[in-house]
């Protein structure tokens, strides 16, 4: 039952993820109370240390446009419940903490900056005397799991506080829930009432589908999809998002860092399989990028600004990609990104004909080429022998481009 219009979400292709809170604190996983089963009184020690004093939700919006980015989704609140926010509905909040309404500062940094304003909201509250113990529960195998706890009233809570970040805020372009999972789903959630609340407040926004009903788009999550997804036999709209080193809250000893090649890759091959990439930052304990999550937006950035137009607009190419490169496709153009370089030709079968210029799309430097059509077959210097009749061989430059991932630029003689 998606309502809302998908256009801007599909032309950016590219958002940042910001995973702030309490547990960045711990700086060992955004987890950090379930897998240490933690009680409250333990993990407030991390309340009564929050101090966010480097956290500039402008230099935020910054980094993220300068990374080529076009939207951003903040925590608003995560698993443990606390929220960046002014809750009347709870005074575990940075507001009374701080006195900081960080998801104030977020949204009008974000806007100020051009980009479209996300919110993630966990359904999950460790922290609510009503959610119900679980296996995900800190406090699960403790006294307190046999303790009576009202679900309903939870819910109550959760709606209230959805209603809030909907209202108080300005427009919202996309709300990221998280997640359902057995024993807590559209039930628990009272989805169905909340996803019609939430469009009635804001009709333009985006939902995600970990309501555990369908809303807008699909959310893979630490998985790059190969392929454009479907359901029942017709395509969705769909982001995969992914972390920088397998933690989304700030990790400080984890240091398997994916390589800034490595995320521009996915963030190709999201395009070209029709998806969006939503690439987090788990901001410190203080609220700051560090130096990894800095070089890594400003090595994306590069590569975007030379490249932009084969990632923003585009989709995929309705080609089988010729081995050893991502295809993606807008209107008459077409984008080889070249995942090995090869020596001197790059042929392209069925793609004689259709090709009106080539170039490089980092320098706009030509690209010369021929085509094999038969008769040329015998001309050896001019078209190199043993391709297919319709094959198209590009001449490149012996030495790689200095770019993360090369891109060739077809003009196509027709349009999609
Ligand atoms: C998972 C994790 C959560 C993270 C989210 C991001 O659901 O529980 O910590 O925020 O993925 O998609």
């Amino acid at each position: 039952m998606p309502t809302a219009s998908t256009g801007w979400f599909e032309t950016a292709r590219f958002g940042m993820f910001v995973h702030f809170g309490l547990y960045s604190l711990a700086a060992r996983h955004e987890w950090v109370r379930s897998r240490e089963t933690m009680s409250q009184e333990a993990y407030d020690r991390y309340l009564d240390r929050f101090e966010p004093d480097l956290f500039d939700a402008r230099e935020l919006a910054r980094a993220a446009r300068e990374a080529g980015m076009r939207y951003a989704v903040l925590t608003a609140k995560h698993h443990d419940g606390f929220c960046l926010y002014d809750s009347a509905l709870t005074s575990y909040t940075s507001q009374r903490a701080v006195g900081r309404d960080l998801v104030r500062e977020f949204v009008e940094a974000m806007r100020a900056e051009g980009l479209r304003v996300g919110l993630y909201y966990s359904l999950l509250d460790w922290q609510h005397p009503d959610f119900t113990v679980d296996e995900h529960h800190p406090l699960r195998g403790t006294p307190a799991a046999d303790e009576p706890r009202d679900m309903a009233r939870y819910r109550t809570y959760l709606h209230g506080q959805v209603r809030e970040l909907l209202t108080g805020y300005g427009p919202i372009d996309l709300l990221f829930f998280d997640f359902t999972y057995p024993g807590k789903g559209p039930e628990e959630w009272g989805a169905a009432e909340l996803l019609s609340m939430v469009r009635a407040v804001q009709p333009d926004i985006l939902v995600n589908d970990r309501l555990g009903i369908p809303g807008d788009y699909v959310t893979p999550e630490q998985y790059q999809p190969d392929r454009p997804l479907e359901r029942d036999g017709a395509p969705v709209v769909w982001e995969a998002c992914h972390t920088l080193n397998g933690s989304w809250g700030y990790d400080r000893d984890n240091h398997a860092y994916k390589d800034p090649a490595l995320l521009v890759r996915m963030l190709v091959e999201s395009v070209a399989c029709g998806g969006n990439l939503l690439l987090n930052v788990g901001p410190t304990g203080r609220g700051a990028l560090d130096p990894r999550a800095r070089g890594t937006l400003e090595a994306i950035g590069a590569w975007l600004a030379l490249h932009e137009r084969s990632v923003r607009g585009a989709g995929p190419s309705g080609l089988q990609a010729p081995p050893h490169t991502l295809c993606t496709r807008a209107g008459r153009r077409l984008y080889l990104h070249l995942l090995a370089w090869p020596l001197s030709h790059l042929h392209l079968p069925g793609l004689a004909g259709r090709v009106r210029y080539a170039q490089l799309l980092h320098d706009g430097s030509e690209i010369r080429f021929h085509e094999v059509d038969g008769a040329e077959h015998e001309h050896v210097n001019m078209a190199p022998p043993g391709q297919p009749a319709g094959t198209l061989t590009l001449t490149l430059p012996v030495a790689r481009p200095d770019v993360l991932l090369p891109v060739i630029e077809l003009e196509l003689t027709e349009e999609e």
